[in-house]
């Protein structure tokens, strides 16, 4: 594996450790809007209201799981910063794969999936001025420890953690420091390149290209086969009619799967 690049993003001294919190994420936006340095990180072992995409709740008991928030205050136009979701995932993806982990799929935009079960989830939100960023909140909720019947029960099918796959208990704040060392590699490649060459980095973890799909955006929902991954990290999908379709944000589930 190509050694990581550090850009010295995250610093020790930007580090806030809570045993309990609201959200990552929440934390992270307070202390942005106090002023706080890219590579702020917002770390608890306990969230009272985590929160996943679509106003979904995430499951966040005490003891078991990693909850971080990564401040970011990237020079880029709003509409980019969606491809920070992708970028994150593929930083988790790459922490994964280099402790062991088999078979790690991205599933486009936010999820990382082992077996088809989700592990891991990404939740990027921001504040803008009418043109640019202020900042940009990474939230990532990674499913270590513990195992099927930690989760509520109607997550039981669909969730599963990295020591379940691994057949072992993980130390969380080693797993950290790994995935804070991919973020850095990967957030500094995003900043020097753009999104465009790390598409193909992302694809080899991502099963969609070829694919029959179904798709559910705010306004619309169809079926269709999943063709490209564009330059910006859109998903291009052509329908049943042959209407190619670039979906900017939604759910892409390949038929077949829940
Ligand atoms: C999703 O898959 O819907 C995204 C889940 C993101 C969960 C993480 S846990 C850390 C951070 N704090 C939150 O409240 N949410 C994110």
């Amino acid at each position: 594996m190509a050694p990581l690049l550090t850009s010295g993003l995250f610093r020790s001294d930007r580090y806030h450790f809570f045993s309990v919190l609201d959200s990552t994420n929440q934390q992270a936006a307070r202390l942005a809007q106090e002023g706080a340095e890219p590579g702020t990180v917002v770390v608890a072992d306990h969230q009272t209201g985590g929160r996943g995409r679509l106003g979904r709740p995430w499951s966040s008991p005490k003891g078991l799981h990693l909850y971080c928030s990564v401040v970011l205050r990237p020079a880029i136009p709003p509409r980019d910063a969606a491809q920070l979701t992708l970028v994150s995932g593929l930083a988790v993806a790459h922490t994964l794969a280099g402790i062991g982990v088999e078979d790690v799929e991205i599933k486009w935009p936010n999820d990382l999936l082992l077996k088809g079960r989700k592990v891991a989830g990404i939740l990027t939100e921001m504040r803008t001025d009418p043109t640019r960023i202020q900042y940009v909140i990474v939230g990532i909720g990674l499913n270590v420890n513990g195992t099927e019947t930690d989760f509520p029960e109607e997550l039981r099918d669909k969730a599963t953690t990295l020591a379940d796959s691994l057949r072992t208990t993980l130390d969380r704040p080693w797993l950290l420091a790994k995935m804070l060392a991919q973020l850095d590699h990967w957030y500094g490649r995003f900043d020097r390149e753009g999104f465009g060459p790390l598409g193909q980095e992302w694809l080899a973890f991502s099963r969609l290209l070829g694919q029959p799909v179904r798709v559910n955006m705010a306004a619309d929902h169809f079926s269709g086969q999943a063709l490209a991954l564009d330059t910006e990290g859109c998903l291009l999908v052509r329908r049943a009619n042959g209407m190619l379709t670039r979906v900017v944000a939604g759910d892409v589930t390949r038929l077949g799967e829940g």
